[in-house]
């Protein structure tokens, strides 16, 4: 194939997953060249590997070259809220009394498209700048919010989830629709935008808080008529929200057994949070191959509790998890602090989540739980090419850390605990390069 004018090659030291590190050994998980190159063109990764050989093989193609640079795919966020990019750091409650005091609030004025077009570039210039290239991510009741969104991800040319918060009780009359309303936007949307360009439509009945049966019931029906769309969803995030979906829905055995009374399980769901589950739970998930987001921030700063990687992620079991930022109950949109959060979450289980781990969950995982990993989350001849390149250098005090550190497992070690936005270099989008904005 002749190379097109786009064509690029990117060399430094890159990255990529051959293997889960929660089955195989780190070093038979990830393949790490220390000077490698990837060739891009027409979007697509096309080739990767060596330098030497990458560029023997496509010659007259632009080079980039950033010798100490570490070049990565692009984070997957796995769950968030664009409309709560507003409200990140908003003080002193837990997940109930919050989402009454702050976040339906903010939410409210998502009736506005203007101010959810405001807020849709806001978040997805943030994403750029933090290397996520790609974030499942919750707008608000009104259509005019799922429209925004993928409107300004239309414009960056963004891989990005998203669909209609469903919510038909339990909140401000402004943020609720009906079972029938709901069930007929969410289908007018999933129409105009699922597989359109590079977005994917989500079903996302809020929580079993604020559905009623009958719009989990419609929520399910949808899922069934369009099961190629994706589902998303809270579960079991906090011990008062459990208490009052047991007392909502008195029939059922669990929470989960809520979802999955709908026909709101199965491969392709998102379940953010997923702490407190019991035997059942964490096998019915499992058993369904349903996905789970992990939102560590989220639930330190609200004080939800210790997600469980180790368990779900045990050989055997096929609960795919995702990384997340959960903004805004989460406190960064850095996919570095969340690792380090998720790092420190598991360290308080006795578990370590180490390097390998961390960075599959915030891209390969986050990929798979999305049904995108053919796609997105790995470097691989024929996936896109929305990659990252990260200055491991990035302030001076990593800079004396990285003086000490003598394997690439310190490295991305230190990178997680320690890096911010300002590690990232560049993000590159199918092949552009959006941040810094390409000249
Ligand atoms: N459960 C239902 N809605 C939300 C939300 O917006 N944030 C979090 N963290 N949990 C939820
Ligand atoms: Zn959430």
């Amino acid at each position: 194939m002749t190379p097109t004018k786009n064509a690029l090659i990117l060399r430094g030291q890159t990255l990529a997953f051959r293997g889960d590190p929660f089955l195989v050994a780190p070093d038979d998980a990830v393949a790490y060249e220390s000077d490698g190159a990837i060739f891009i063109d027409d979007g697509l990764i096309q080739a990767s590997g060596p330098a030497d050989a990458v560029l023997a093989a496509n010659p007259g193609v632009e080079i980039r070259h950033t010798p100490n640079h570490l070049i990565m795919a692009g984070f997957v966020d796995c769950h968030a809220h664009y409309p709560q990019y507003e409200i990140i750091a908003s003080y002193g409650e837990q997940l109930l009394e919050w989402l009454n005091r702050y976040t339906f609030p903010a939410e409210l004025k998502f009736a506005d498209p203007d101010y959810a077009r405001r807020y849709a570039d806001a978040y997805l210039d943030a994403c750029l700048a933090n290397g996520i290239t790609t974030a499942s991510v919750y707008p608000t009741v009104h259509p005019q919010s799922v429209d925004a969104f993928f409107e300004a991800a239309d414009t960056r040319g963004m891989r990005m989830a998203s669909g209609k918060v469903m919510m038909d009780r339990n909140a401000p009359p402004d943020l609720c629709d009906t079972p029938q309303a709901g069930y007929d936007e969410a289908k007018a949307l999933l129409t105009k935008w699922h597989d359109r360009g590079r977005s994917t439509y989500v079903i996302t009945p809020r929580f079993a808080v604020t559905s009623t049966a009958d719009q989990l019931a419609a929520a399910g029906a949808l899922w069934a008529e369009h099961p190629t769309a994706l589902m998303q969803t809270h579960v079991s995030e906090n011990h008062a929200e459990i208490e009052l979906v047991a007392s909502l829905f008195p029939d059922c055995p669990d929470y989960v057994g809520v979802y999955e009374k709908f026909g709101l399980i199965g491969p392709g769901s998102n379940f953010g949070h997923a702490i407190h589950l019991t035997d059942r739970e964490f096998d019915l998930l499992s058993d369904t191959g349903s996905g789970v987001s992990h939102c560590p921030t989220s639930n330190l700063f609200l004080g939800s509790g210790l997600m469980n990687i180790a368990r779900m992620r045990t050989p055997g079991s096929s609960t795919t998890v995702g990384l997340a930022t959960d903004i805004g109950g989460g406190t960064s949109i850095s996919m570095f602090a969340t690792m380090r959060a998720a790092y420190e979450v598991q360290r308080l289980q006795g578990y370590s989540l180490d390097p390998a781990k961390a960075y599959y969950l915030a891209t390969v995982g986050s990929a798979k739980t999305l049904r995108l990993d053919n796609h997105i989350g790995n470097i691989a001849p024929g996936m896109e090419a929305d990659l990252i390149v990260i200055d491991p250098r990035s302030t001076p005090q990593i800079s004396d850390r990285m003086d000490h550190v003598t394997s690439i497992w310190e490295a991305l070690f230190v990178q997680m605990i320690m890096a911010d936005d300002r590690a990232i270099a560049a993000t590159y989008i199918a092949g552009k390069r959006q941040h810094p904005a390409s000249v």
